[in-house]
Protein backbone atom coordinates (compact mmCIF):
# COMPACT_ATOMS: atom_id res chain seq x y z
CA UNK A 1 0.00 0.00 0.00
CA UNK A 2 2.75 2.40 1.07
CA UNK A 3 5.12 1.62 -1.78
CA UNK A 4 1.94 2.28 -4.61
CA UNK A 5 1.84 6.27 -2.69
CA UNK A 6 2.69 8.73 -5.05
CA UNK A 7 5.42 11.55 -4.36
CA UNK A 8 4.38 14.69 -1.95
CA UNK A 9 6.50 17.61 -1.98
CA UNK A 10 6.23 21.10 -1.00
CA UNK A 11 6.10 23.39 -3.71
CA UNK A 12 7.27 26.82 -1.87
CA UNK A 13 6.28 29.64 -3.62
CA UNK A 14 8.39 32.97 -2.53
CA UNK A 15 8.09 36.56 -3.72
CA UNK A 16 6.55 40.08 -3.44
CA UNK A 17 2.94 40.63 -2.80
CA UNK A 18 1.22 40.97 -6.07
CA UNK A 19 4.72 38.90 -8.28
CA UNK A 20 1.59 36.63 -8.91
CA UNK A 21 2.06 33.49 -6.23
CA UNK A 22 -1.79 33.13 -5.82
CA UNK A 23 -2.85 32.92 -9.40
CA UNK A 24 0.16 30.88 -10.48
CA UNK A 25 -0.49 28.07 -7.08
CA UNK A 26 -4.10 28.20 -8.30
CA UNK A 27 -3.24 26.92 -11.89
CA UNK A 28 -0.73 24.55 -10.85
CA UNK A 29 -3.29 23.20 -8.32
CA UNK A 30 -5.70 22.81 -11.37
CA UNK A 31 -3.16 21.46 -13.72
CA UNK A 32 -1.91 19.02 -11.46
CA UNK A 33 -5.71 17.69 -10.25
CA UNK A 34 -5.87 17.09 -13.82
CA UNK A 35 -3.13 14.43 -13.68
CA UNK A 36 -4.70 13.06 -10.68
CA UNK A 37 -2.48 13.97 -8.40
CA UNK A 38 -3.61 15.29 -4.89
CA UNK A 39 -2.88 18.79 -4.22
CA UNK A 40 -3.79 21.43 -1.16
CA UNK A 41 -2.88 24.96 -1.37
CA UNK A 42 -1.71 27.17 2.18
CA UNK A 43 -1.95 30.48 1.22
CA UNK A 44 -0.59 33.46 2.83
CA UNK A 45 -4.03 35.36 2.62
CA UNK A 46 -6.17 32.56 3.95
CA UNK A 47 -3.68 31.12 6.26
CA UNK A 48 -3.61 34.12 8.02
CA UNK A 49 -7.29 34.22 8.23
CA UNK A 50 -7.20 31.14 10.55
CA UNK A 51 -3.68 29.26 11.67
CA UNK A 52 -1.80 32.75 11.65
CA UNK A 53 -5.24 34.98 12.92
CA UNK A 54 -3.87 37.56 14.60
CA UNK A 55 -0.29 37.57 13.55
CA UNK A 56 1.31 41.28 12.62
CA UNK A 57 3.76 41.78 9.81
CA UNK A 58 6.67 41.80 12.45
CA UNK A 59 9.89 39.77 11.58
CA UNK A 60 8.94 37.44 14.05
CA UNK A 61 4.73 37.68 13.45
CA UNK A 62 5.76 36.34 9.81
CA UNK A 63 8.28 34.04 10.70
CA UNK A 64 5.86 32.27 12.77
CA UNK A 65 3.54 32.56 10.19
CA UNK A 66 5.98 31.00 7.19
CA UNK A 67 7.10 28.24 9.59
CA UNK A 68 3.27 27.21 10.63
CA UNK A 69 2.74 27.03 7.11
CA UNK A 70 5.73 24.77 6.31
CA UNK A 71 4.69 22.24 8.87
CA UNK A 72 1.24 21.55 7.91
CA UNK A 73 2.98 21.67 4.36
CA UNK A 74 5.49 18.85 5.27
CA UNK A 75 2.48 16.91 7.53
CA UNK A 76 0.88 16.76 3.55
CA UNK A 77 3.40 16.40 1.50
CA UNK A 78 4.55 13.10 3.60
CA UNK A 79 1.29 11.88 2.90
CA UNK A 80 1.83 11.99 -0.95
CA UNK A 81 -0.15 15.51 -1.40
CA UNK A 82 1.39 18.25 -3.45
CA UNK A 83 1.54 21.06 -0.38
CA UNK A 84 1.60 24.57 -2.83
CA UNK A 85 2.31 27.25 -0.83
CA UNK A 86 2.02 31.11 -2.03
CA UNK A 87 3.31 33.22 0.71
CA UNK A 88 5.96 36.20 0.62
CA UNK A 89 8.34 34.54 3.28
CA UNK A 90 10.65 37.80 2.55
CA UNK A 91 13.57 36.17 4.96
CA UNK A 92 15.92 33.93 3.59
CA UNK A 93 17.15 32.06 6.90
CA UNK A 94 12.95 31.52 7.34
CA UNK A 95 12.80 30.19 4.26
CA UNK A 96 16.19 27.86 4.68
CA UNK A 97 14.52 26.66 8.54
CA UNK A 98 11.56 25.51 6.19
CA UNK A 99 13.31 23.77 3.96
CA UNK A 100 15.22 21.83 7.18
CA UNK A 101 11.96 21.43 8.38
CA UNK A 102 10.89 19.76 4.65
CA UNK A 103 13.81 17.95 3.81
CA UNK A 104 13.96 16.90 0.67
CA UNK A 105 10.39 17.29 -0.46
CA UNK A 106 11.02 21.13 -0.42
CA UNK A 107 11.22 22.47 -3.76
CA UNK A 108 11.77 26.56 -3.52
CA UNK A 109 9.95 28.35 -6.33
CA UNK A 110 11.07 32.15 -6.87
CA UNK A 111 7.51 34.03 -8.31
CA UNK A 112 9.68 37.14 -9.58
CA UNK A 113 8.44 40.43 -10.72
CA UNK A 114 9.86 43.48 -10.69
CA UNK A 115 8.46 45.93 -7.56
CA UNK A 116 7.63 48.50 -10.07
CA UNK A 117 5.62 45.45 -12.04
CA UNK A 118 3.69 44.55 -8.71
CA UNK A 119 3.54 48.35 -7.73
CA UNK A 120 2.05 49.24 -10.71
CA UNK A 121 -0.11 45.83 -10.78
CA UNK A 122 -1.81 46.63 -7.69
CA UNK A 123 -4.15 44.20 -7.11
CA UNK A 124 -5.26 44.75 -3.71
CA UNK A 125 -4.19 48.63 -3.63
CA UNK A 126 -2.16 47.77 -0.74
CA UNK A 127 1.24 49.26 -2.65
CA UNK A 128 -0.86 52.52 -3.21
CA UNK A 129 -1.89 52.60 0.55
CA UNK A 130 1.77 51.55 2.00
CA UNK A 131 3.11 54.35 -0.42
CA UNK A 132 0.60 56.53 1.58
CA UNK A 133 2.12 55.54 5.01
CA UNK A 134 -1.36 54.17 5.78
CA UNK A 135 0.18 50.23 6.31
CA UNK A 136 3.70 49.98 7.32
CA UNK A 137 6.50 47.25 7.20
CA UNK A 138 4.87 46.60 3.91
CA UNK A 139 7.07 44.59 1.80
CA UNK A 140 9.42 46.18 -0.83
CA UNK A 141 8.37 49.78 0.39
CA UNK A 142 9.36 49.78 4.02
CA UNK A 143 10.28 46.22 4.92
CA UNK A 144 12.99 43.72 2.96
CA UNK A 145 12.06 40.89 0.93
CA UNK A 146 15.55 38.61 0.02
CA UNK A 147 15.16 37.04 -3.20
CA UNK A 148 16.65 33.36 -3.10
CA UNK A 149 20.19 33.66 -3.88
CA UNK A 150 20.20 29.73 -5.08
CA UNK A 151 16.20 28.10 -5.47
CA UNK A 152 15.02 25.08 -7.75
CA UNK A 153 13.37 27.40 -10.26
CA UNK A 154 12.26 30.95 -10.73
CA UNK A 155 9.28 31.96 -12.70
CA UNK A 156 9.23 35.36 -14.31
CA UNK A 157 5.52 36.05 -14.05
CA UNK A 158 6.36 39.47 -16.14
CA UNK A 159 7.75 38.13 -19.10
CA UNK A 160 5.86 34.62 -18.88
CA UNK A 161 2.57 33.81 -20.01
CA UNK A 162 0.26 32.03 -16.91
CA UNK A 163 0.37 28.52 -19.27
CA UNK A 164 4.06 28.94 -19.49
CA UNK A 165 4.87 29.67 -15.95
CA UNK A 166 2.58 26.35 -15.18
CA UNK A 167 4.29 24.50 -17.71
CA UNK A 168 7.77 25.87 -16.28
CA UNK A 169 6.73 24.32 -13.07
CA UNK A 170 5.47 21.09 -13.85
CA UNK A 171 8.91 20.51 -16.05
CA UNK A 172 10.74 21.23 -12.55
CA UNK A 173 8.30 18.76 -10.70
CA UNK A 174 8.97 15.83 -13.53
CA UNK A 175 12.56 16.33 -13.74
CA UNK A 176 12.77 16.01 -10.07
CA UNK A 177 10.60 12.91 -9.94
CA UNK A 178 7.73 14.64 -8.13
CA UNK A 179 5.69 13.74 -11.19
S1 LIG B 1 4.48 36.64 5.04
O1 LIG B 1 5.48 37.73 5.01
O2 LIG B 1 4.07 36.29 6.41
O3 LIG B 1 4.91 35.47 4.26
P1 LIG B 1 1.88 36.51 3.79
O4 LIG B 1 2.14 35.96 2.45
O5 LIG B 1 1.34 35.60 4.84
O6 LIG B 1 3.20 37.27 4.31
O7 LIG B 1 0.85 37.72 3.68
C1 LIG B 1 1.07 38.70 2.71
C2 LIG B 1 -0.24 39.33 2.28
O8 LIG B 1 -0.77 40.11 3.34
C3 LIG B 1 0.00 40.28 1.13
O9 LIG B 1 -0.24 39.66 -0.12
C4 LIG B 1 -0.99 41.38 1.38
O10 LIG B 1 -2.23 41.04 0.80
C5 LIG B 1 -1.21 41.37 2.87
N1 LIG B 1 -0.46 42.38 3.64
C6 LIG B 1 -1.02 43.22 4.54
N2 LIG B 1 -0.09 43.96 5.15
C7 LIG B 1 1.10 43.61 4.62
C8 LIG B 1 2.46 44.04 4.85
N3 LIG B 1 2.75 44.98 5.76
N4 LIG B 1 3.44 43.46 4.13
C9 LIG B 1 3.14 42.51 3.23
N5 LIG B 1 1.90 42.07 2.97
C10 LIG B 1 0.87 42.61 3.66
Amino acid sequence: MRSEQQEGAVLWFTGLSGAGKSTLAEATREALGALGRRVEVLDGDAVREFLSKGLTFSRADRDLNVMRIAFVANLLARNGVIAITAAISPYRDTRAQARALCGERFIEAYVSAPLATCEARDVKGLYKRARAGEIQQFTGITDPYEPPEVCELTVATHTLSLDQSVAHVLSTLRSRGVL
